[in-house]
């Protein structure tokens, strides 16, 4: 039976080690991309895509993630007070943009690990999974496309973006055939960020899935991998090479995505997405101009 997926998962549990010492107390997710936090940007991609019931994977420091999704009495009603409308609406947004869940994942061992924790929530249903490190430009679609194929396919869904050779040995890289549609392969194996030169194809997976309930027993029975962390990856080269629950097919991504989990990725993204915005654009692309001219 074909299932309308409506719940979407959202891993915030990893300790950030790549952008310490400000992770120390608060999740990378809740790192402020130009004015708001990366995961109010997916939390609003998967309410776009119709996914309503969002759960949190979450860890240690989940209090700033949480207060984020919640009301905040006291500054609400100094706002109201204030008349000050338009910083009360940014206020009240993101704590009536979807159903937010949380989980504790406890010891970080992974994403496959993290996934796992959702098990109980989502239940017998496709679910999708969105990672709080990849920003997908809301003006190109993504999640919606991956969720009409999954549920057309009653199969797992993986995004791929086509990378340079050079970058391959940074991401999971997919071994994929044509299907006859053009922004969809079917994925025949995946392997964690190859050495450089053995990468089977130039396909990345990049952090969004839609994934079939099926998952939760592979991943169960999925050994640590890479790192000593229960890799989802590892588990969705199962169903690749097993074709079970549908086998995996992905969607080529041809739009805009930032990657905000490297620190180098991240000062681009805070500076793309800020050129674009009508409030910020105007002042900053001139200063931009005259500070890249007086380079060396
Ligand atoms: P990353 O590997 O990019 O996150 O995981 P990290 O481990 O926090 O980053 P660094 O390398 O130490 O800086 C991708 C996503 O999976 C989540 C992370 O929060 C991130 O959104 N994750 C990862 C978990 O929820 N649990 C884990 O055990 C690992």
């Amino acid at each position: 039976m074909a299932f309308h997926i409506t719940k979407a998962v959202i891993p915030a549990a990893g300790l950030g080690t790549r952008f310490l010492p400000a992770t120390k107390a608060m999740p990378k997710e809740m790192l402020p991309v130009v004015d708001k936090p990366a995961i109010q940007y997916v939390v609003e991609e998967a309410v776009a895509a119709g996914l309503t019931d969002v759960l949190m994977i979450t860890g240690r420091n989940k209090n700033a993630l949480e207060n984020h999704f919640d009301r905040a009495t006291e500054l609400e009603s100094t706002l109201a007070q204030k008349g000050d409308t338009d910083k009360l609406s940014k206020v009240e947004y993101s704590n009536t943009l979807a159903d937010v869940h949380y989980v504790r994942q406890g010891d970080p061992r992974g994403l496959g690990h993290a996934v796992l924790r959702a098990k109980m929530h989502v239940g017998h249903e496709p679910f999708a999974v969105l990672l709080g490190d990849d920003l997908i430009d809301a003006r190109d679609v993504l999640l919606s496309r991956m969720i009409e194929e999954a549920e057309s396919r009653t199969a797992t869904v993986i995004a791929l973006l086509e990378v340079e050779p050079e970058a391959a040995h940074l991401y999971g890289i997919a071994t994929v055939e044509e299907t006859g549609t053009d922004d969809v392969v079917r994925v025949t194996g995946l392997v964690e960020k190859p050495p450089t030169g053995s990468a089977p194809s130039n396909f990345a997976v990049i952090g969004r899935y839609v994934l079939q309930p099926e998952i939760f027993e592979v991943l169960e029975q999925t050994p640590p991998g890479k790192g000593d962390e229960i890799q989802l990856t590892d588990a969705l080269q199962t169903l690749a090479r097993t074709g079970q629950a549908g086998g995996v097919y992905g969607v080529v991504f041809r739009g805009r995505r930032y990657d905000t989990g490297d620190r180098l990725d991240y000062i681009k993204a805070i500076v793309q997405l800020a050129l674009d915005r009508e409030d910020l654009g105007v002042g900053l692309k001139p200063w931009l101009q005259e500070f890249v001219a007086g380079l060396d």
